[in-house]
């Protein structure tokens, strides 16, 4: 069941900053791919059990909870066919990523999902964004590469290969700084980052090498850190419009921390898709237009 946890900007605590800061919304436009055939029927990270019965009704109803959630936001959902035999199509935010309406198109690291570059790369073609470049190099999309202002975060170590980073920092023109994952279980950043704004991110520092730890550190001193049962409830599998956050309902004490930030949280049941080792973020990738 959804579950809406919201609470006024207002309620906010000061910070040990100082007062708690304005937080504006953003409209979104985002791409969604309805989990019609999804199922687990190969295990690609530690999460998946083809032993386990999924229910593929229930993630659709759940998926489609979230995007009346963001609907509800004011977002625009565009919706990219699913097709049979691609289980994990669902999780839009590996088809690629989108920056100053220019694409970067993923490339799989696992043969069951490299099908999905191409029908990603068809849909934005054809869809506005013909300025676009199927990556060389393994690149798992928005599942590795987080944009927070003007600095793109990429993940490796279990997916996208360490050499994608310069390939993207050469496509998009944005500084990117590499960031190594070392916990299977955290195998994309964005099960372990999440971006709340253009200079406000949350994670949790076990998931990283200890010198991307000091990196992070360096960067960005007023992160939110996620505790243990945060991350195991996919809590960092969230998204931001710079005043909602949209995130796994388990994530009670991250919610929490971020609604003493200033910010709203809108909790979300995701939990046959976590089947798969996906949740928010997983299922929703960001179109950013040409500014
Ligand atoms: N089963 C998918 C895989 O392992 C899940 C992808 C989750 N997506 C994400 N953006 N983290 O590839």
């Amino acid at each position: 069941m959804l579950r809406l946890t919201r609470r006024a900007p207002d309620s906010g605590r000061p910070t040990t900053q100082g007062r708690t800061p304005m937080r504006t919304a953003m409209p979104r436009r985002y791409l969604m791919c309805r989990p019609t055939f999804f199922d687990v029927v190969y295990s690609i990270n530690p999460w998946m059990d083809p032993g386990k019965p999924v229910d593929t009704a229930l993630a659709v109803a759940q998926w489609e909870q979230l995007r009346e959630v963001y609907t509800g936001l004011g977002h625009t959902v565009d919706l990219i066919d699913p097709v049979d035999g691609l289980p994990d199509m669902v999780f839009a935010a590996n088809g690629a990523t989108v920056i100053d309406g220019r694409a970067l198109v993923a490339r799989f690291r696992d043969a069951e999902r490299v099908a999905e570059g191409p029908a990603y790369r068809d849909w934005l073609r054809d869809n506005g964004f013909p300025d676009l470049k199927t990556a060389e190099l393994v690149n798992e999309g928005e599942g590795d590469y987080l944009l927070v202002g003007d600095l793109l975060l990429a993940g490796t170590g279990f997916r996208s290969d360490p050499r994608s980073h310069a390939e993207a920092q050469e496509f998009f023109g944005r500084p990117v700084i590499s960031l190594t994952l070392v916990d299977p279980n955290y195998y994309h950043l964005d099960t372990a980052l999440s971006v709340l704004d253009d200079r406000t991110i949350a994670y949790y520092p076990p998931a990283f090498s200890s010198g991307s730890q000091a990196v992070l550190r360096r960067l960005f001193p007023d992160a939110v850190i996620a505790t243990d049962a945060d991350a195991r409830v996919f809590g960092l599998n969230a998204t931001s419009d710079g005043l909602n956050v949209v995130l796994p309902q388990g994530a009670v004490d991250l919610a929490a921390q971020l609604r003493d930030r200033g910010f709203q949280t809108v909790g979300v049941e995701l939990s046959e898709l976590l089947k798969a080792g996906g949740s928010v973020k997983c299922c929703t990738l960001e179109l950013r237009p040409a500014s």
